[in-house]
Order: structure tokens, then sequence, then C-alpha cells
């Protein structure tokens, strides 16, 4: 399995395991070295000791004293000693077994040989000479030689040969200890190790997890957010993300759900009109032509609905921007002029404030709905011999369009909803003048296109004024 948490597992267990085992035969080492050479510093110190005490012994052969020198050594010494003359023929022997003898002693005969002392130790059944008498091969042994030191150069090798089991017993022990613990290191690593790669990959599984059901439909599910750093971040973004497509998610139902009511009523009443005439044959003709109008005032409403929506889908789309340099002023009163006649129906002044020669890079017929959409509005919430005032000036460097009325007004909590998709503050009253709520939210899309923004200012009963600013410069594409 080549899960993350497997090769944490595995790396995390290789790390400790490793490093463990490197320090441990590097102290496994250390250690024998150093006793090692220890006991090689006691046992050539002894083996000198006896080759100078013999030195003057066997020089003058004096074979009593000798025995008893080496007798007295031995027992100090637990251990072999011999004397060995210059012929490699041993003269003297603690276990006096191979007196008159030659052995091939590698230690000897290197000394033999002209070095001044040797030293080795050997494994079980490689020493030629047991340290003890009868257990030959059954334990380790150090061979010390030492050259005895006459008055005219060496006249023999002393050979002393110890035991060193005792030694390599301890050697062993603290091996095996190593290795337990050792053991135990690399149990309580992967016990750790085990811990650790849970702990680290339960978050992404759970992002996982939550991904699969996400993909499945279910865009509820959230992950859960916990631990720190960027496994939280991990959570929370992608937390963060599903919100969002599930905001966008609702926000597309509720759009065509509110979408097809609209088309449902206007729909809904020519239906009436229509059967009513079909049933009333003989309706009087004043009104069958005041059905056909009405019902061609729905055929204009679902025409304006079916626009707008066609508008704000496009605009969804990002649909290419046209930029061109679009004269402002003129733009302004060229609205003014067209709505003029509706305001006239309604014995509304429209005042204007219109400076001259202000220019903005963008796209004009777009620029156009913005100032259409906002007047239009301010006509239909007015009632009759109302104000409605248009302005545009450049203040701080900004092109800004001032569109201010004497009408109903907006009650605050629905300020900040007059701006989103089919919302409009009275319904009923709505319905009446044939708004669908898509104006402002359209406005605010083509405001944003051009970097500028919206905002509105309203007292209900006093009138509203709605601002829109465009910086000069900047405008994001
Ligand atoms: N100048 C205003 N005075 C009072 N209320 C306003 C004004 N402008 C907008 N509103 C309120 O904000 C709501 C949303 O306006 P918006 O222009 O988006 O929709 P609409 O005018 O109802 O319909 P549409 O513009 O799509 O035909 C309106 O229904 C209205 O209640
Ligand atoms: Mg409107």
């Amino acid at each position: 399995m080549a899960s993350i948490r497997w090769k944490i597992l595995l790396a995390f267990f290789l790390i400790v395991g490793i490093s463990f085992f490197v320090a441990a035969t590097s102290l496994t080492g250390l250690v024998s070295q150093y006793l090692f050479d220890q006991r090689k510093r006691d046992d050539s110190l002894k083996t000198e000791k006896l080759a100078i005490d013999a030195a003057y012994y066997f020089q003058s052969v004096s074979a009593n004293e000798l025995n008893e020198l080496l007798e007295d050594h031995a027992a100090t010494m637990d251990g072999r000693l011999m004397l060995i003359d210059n012929d490699g023929k041993i003269q003297y022997d603690t276990f006096q077994t191979l007196c008159g003898q030659r052995v091939q002693v590698d230690e000897v005969l290197r000394v033999l040989a002209g070095e001044k002392e040797a030293y080795n130790i050997h494994s079980p059944g490689k020493a030629i000479v047991e340290a003890m008498s009868g257990e030959r091969g059954a334990e380790y042994v150090a061979y010390s030689a030492r050259e005895i030191e006459g008055y005219q150069g060496r006249i023999g090798v002393a050979l002393y040969v110890g035991r060193v089991q005792k030694l390599m017993d301890s050697l062993k022990s603290v091996r095996v200890q190593l290795l337990s613990i050792f053991a135990m290191i690399a149990v309580a690593a992967l016990v750790v190790a085990l811990i650790l790669s849970r702990i680290l990959t339960n978050p992404i599984t759970a992002v996982s997890r939550t991904m699969r059901k996400m993909g499945k439909g279910d865009l509820s599910v959230r992950v859960p957010v916990r631990g720190s750093g960027e496994l939280r971040e991990l959570a929370e973004n992608y937390n963060t993300m599903a919100a969002q497509l599930e905001s966008l998610d609702k926000s597309r139902n509720q759009f065509v759900s509110n979408a097809s009511h609209e088309l449902k009523t206007p729909l809904a009443t020519m239906k009436i009109l229509l059967e009513s005439m079909i049933y009333q044959p003989d309706m009087p003709e004043e009104v069958r032509v005041d059905f056909m109008k009405d019902m061609n005032h729905e055929i204009d409403r679902l025409t304006g609905i079916v626009t707008d929506l066609l508008v704000l889908t496009r605009l969804d789309n990002k649909e290419d921007m046209k930029r061109d340099c679009v004269d402002m002023s003129e733009l302004t009163l060229e609205t003014i002029r067209m709505l003029t006649p509706a305001a006239e129906q309604n014995h509304q002044v429209i005042s204007e404030d219109v400076e001259g020669g202000l220019y903005l890079y963008g796209d004009r017929s777009k620029l156009n709905q913005i100032i259409y959409n906002l007047m239009d509005n301010a006509i239909k919430y007015t009632p009759e011999e109302g104000t409605i005032s248009v302005s545009l000036r450049e203040e701080d460097g900004d092109i800004v369009w001032r569109v201010k009325d004497n009408g109903v007004g907006i009650p605050k909590e629905d300020q900040e909803h007059i701006f989103e998709r089919f919302y409009r503050v009275d319904k009923a009253r709505g319905r009446d003048t044939g708004g669908t709520g898509l104006g402002l939210s359209i406005v605010k899309q083509m405001v944003k296109m051009h970097g500028g923004s919206i905002s509105v200012h309203s007292e209900p009963g006093k009138g509203s004024e709605f601002v829109v600013t465009f910086p000069q410069e900047g405008e994001t594409p």
C-alpha cells in the first residue's frame, strides 16, 4: 500500500531504526576497543614484569628459583606462563606439559624474529596452547609474548597465556543488552510512527472523504477543522470553497425558481384573459379591446423580463466588454431626453445638472443601461408632481452620477437587499408598476465591470438618492 500513511511510517521507522543501529554498533565498537586496549596494556605490563624478573634466573639457569618465580607470577596473573629460549624451545611451563617442545605460537615467533613484544587474542579453538589445563579450545585466550633481555641482547621469550573469557562474556552481554534496547526502541518507534502517521494523515483522509461526498452531490458536508498549521489551513480553505460552492448552487436554484415564477405570472394573466375571450364570444367590443391591451401589456412585461434575464446571464458569463471613449455628458443628456415623456406623463419634473466634456473609457450601451435603470426607478417610485434630479460631475478625479428623487424612499432594512436579483421592497406595488427586481442587480454588475461603485441614501417618504462613482483611471478590465 503506497499511501502517505505507510510512507510516513516507513520513513520514521527507518530514520529511528538506522540511527539507533549505527549508534549501537559504534558504541559497542568503542566499548570493546576500550576494554581490549586496557586488557592488552595490563597483560603487556605483567609480561614485561615477568620478563624482567625472569631474566636474571634464566641467565644463571637456576631452575628451582625460576619455577618458584613462575608459580608466584602465575598465581597473581591467572594464567599459564612459559619461558622459551632463543631456539623456540619451551624451557619452563607452569603446567609442566610442554617442556622441551617447540610450539608454533605466532606471537613467540614474532618476538624471536626481532619484535620486542607481541599480543593477540584468539577465539575458542584457534589457540595452540590452552590457558587452563584440560580446557583447550573452550575459551578465548590472550597470548602476550615479550623478549627476555640479557646483558647481550635477547636471551629468550616470556609467554603469558591469559584467560580473556570473562572479558568476552561481558562484551557479549553488553551486545545483548544493546540489542534488546534496540529492539525495544524499534518497537516503540513503530508504535510512535503508527500514532504519528495516523495523526498526520487523518485530516487528509477527512478532506478526501468529504470531497468524495461532495462529488456525489451533497454540498452541505464540511471537513472537521482540527489541529494547527497547514492541515488546519487545508481544512479551512476546503470548507470555504465548499461554502462558496453551496451558496452558488443555492443562488442558482433561487434564480431559476424566481425567474420561472416571474415568467409564470404574466402567462397566467394572459391565459385568463384569453379564456374569457374564447368562452364569451358575445363580449362587448370595448371589453375585448381592453383585454387585448392588457394582454399586450403582459407580453411587454414578459419581453422585459426575458431581456433582463438575458442581459444578466451574459454579464454572468463575463462576455467581452466593449471599450470605447464614451462621452458621458452626451449620454446622460440623451437618456434624460428619452425618459422625459415618461416623467411628464406622471407630471414629474426632471432637473439636470450635467457637466460638459466628461469622458469615460467603457462600454457605451452598459453605461446607458445604468443611468436608464436608475432614472426609470426614480420615475417609477416617485408619485405625481415629484421631482427627479440627475447630475453628472467630476469629483476628486472620479466621474459621479447622482440620481435623486423625492419619492417613496426605501426602508433601511431593505437598502442592503435592493441590489439582489428579484428583490422588490413592496412586492404588490412592484408588480403594479411592472417591476421584476432585476434592474438594480444589472446596474450593480455593470458598475462593477467598470471598476466603479454604487451606493444608496434613502429615507422612506422623503426620497432616495443613488450615487454611482467611476474612477477615471485603473478600471478593472
Ligand atoms: N428610486 C427608488 N425609490 C424607491 N424605491 C426604489 C427606488 N429604486 C429602487 N427601489 C426599490 O428597489 C427595488 C429593486 O429595484 P430594481 O430596479 O432592481 O427592480 P424593479 O424596479 O422593481 O424592477 P425592474 O427594474 O427589474 O423592472 C424596487 O422594487 C423598489 O422597491
Ligand atoms: Mg427598476
